[in-house]
């Protein structure tokens, strides 16, 4: 049987994590994998989690299955987390919240709802986006569509272009959103774009889908959620798809959530059944625990605090860098502008140098950054910045 398999092609970024592990060279940087480091190249624990996790070690008391929606409290708090404690629509009935495996697995679960509503509908991926959407959403049954978002030659949104195309998205179809933090171009769509899209989506009937997968990671865990805090408020249906993985550093506990506002309460109610009866067909139920750390942190005054004080060090951390790599390449004698880095928001940018200059960085000066040129920010810190910056000087000038 398995003999008519066909090799996959390697995910280009895991390819680029083994060639960057086999590397000998000391001064290595990897700007390519897409996780947290801290100023020493750690993706530590946070220290919130590693409280939770010693509450729950007295706590827990069960490994019994839970519900197929994953844990309530769970659930009520990530609501309250994404659309704010005192947002309306909380008390509305219309809202239905299931803990689901990561922002991946809350992605599929949502995509699979809106293919059982609507089988024909059309999903309409920004170019570019996280290249993992279309594999993820698309096997879900979707045929996908394109709108323009970023111009590599201004390094900014192209908002005309995108609101033109948004203007023929056919209603029922449904739009996909980067809540904050875009990945991969860091370039995100500020209020009065969130407001102008929920009056095309009103005036065409289409629906958006909000992907959160950096909530504090951009201007903070409130202005992160303007988008899908406003279009609650507006719109009559939405689907929001969120993960633990930055903000809290589960990356492996696979914790995420995916939210269907549905336009009234009855059709909520169905809503949630047939949520619960695709989590059953593909997983059952999803993985407990970074759930109920996130739970317990939450639901906790003082974790919560010491949570949020952790998760703003990460934000600041990465702004400094984005302004420490800004400066230190800006002044190079090709009169590259790189100040969209400094401007941007959230772990990745373009750094919009040619692949011959990506391969010099590499096999020259041992900096691994992939093909797209994105950079995770976080890669940097105050020991490589200086080594980096005149790398990457040294590349653009000869
Ligand atoms: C935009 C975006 N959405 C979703 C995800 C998936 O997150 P998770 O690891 O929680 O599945 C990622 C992860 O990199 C992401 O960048």
């Amino acid at each position: 049987m398995f003999e008519s398999l066909k090799p996959v092609a390697g995910d280009p970024i895991l390819g680029l994590m083994a060639a960057f592990r086999a590397d000998n060279r000391d001064h290595k940087i990897d700007l390519g994998v897409g996780v947290y480091q801290d100023d020493s190249g750690r993706t530590p624990v946070m220290k919130s989690v590693k409280l939770a996790e010693a509450k729950l070690m007295e706590l827990e008391n069960t490994k019994a299955y839970q519900g197929i929606a994953g844990d309530a409290g769970y659930n009520q708090l990530m609501m309250a987390l994404l659309f704010g404690a005192d947002h309306s629509i909380l008390n509305s009935d219309r809202l239905v919240t299931l803990q689901a495996p990561g922002g991946s697995g809350s992605l599929r679960v949502g995509a699979e709802v809106v293919q059982r509503a609507r089988p024909d509908a059309k999903l309409w991926v920004g170019v570019p986006t996280w290249p993992n959407h279309i594999p993820l959403m698309g096997s879900a049954g979707f045929e996908i569509e394109e709108y323009p978002y970023y111009d590599k030659t201004t390094h900014s949104i192209n908002i005309d272009a995108m609101m033109e195309t948004l203007n023929q998205v056919p209603a029922g179809d449904v739009v996909l959103l980067h809540g904050c933090c875009h990945n991969p171009t860091g370039a995100d769509l500020q209020p009065e774009h969130w407001d102008q899209i929920a009056d095309i989506a009103l005036e065409r009937g289409f629906i958006p889908f909000i992907d959160i997968a950096y909530q504090g990671l951009g201007q903070g865990l409130d202005a992160d959620a303007y988008g899908l805090r406003m279009m609650a408020d507006r719109l009559p249906e939405l689907l929001v798809a969120s993960s633990c993985s930055k903000n809290f550093g589960l990356y492996r506990e696979r914790t995420g959530s995916i939210t269907l506002v549905a336009e009234s309460a009855e059709q909520a109610k169905i809503v949630s059944a047939q949520s619960m009866s695709i989590a059953r067909q593909i997983y059952s139920m999803p993985p407990a625990h970074g759930a109920l750390l996130v739970s317990l942190i939450l639901g906790d005054d003082q974790l919560r605090a010491n949570w949020q004080a952790e998760l703003e060090e990460v934000r600041l951390r990465i702004k400094s860098m984005r302004t420490l790599l800004t400066d230190g390449i800006n002044d190079n004698a090709a009169g590259m502008d790189f100040s969209h880095i400094k401007q941007q928001q959230g772990m990745f940018s373009f750094l919009g140098i040619t692949s011959d200059q990506l391969n010099r960085l590499r096999d020259e000066f041992a900096i691994y950054i992939v093909g797209s040129t994105r950079v995770n920010l976080a890669g940097i810190n105050s020991n490589n910045i200086d080594y980096l910056t005149q790398s990457i000087r040294t590349v653009l000038d000869s």
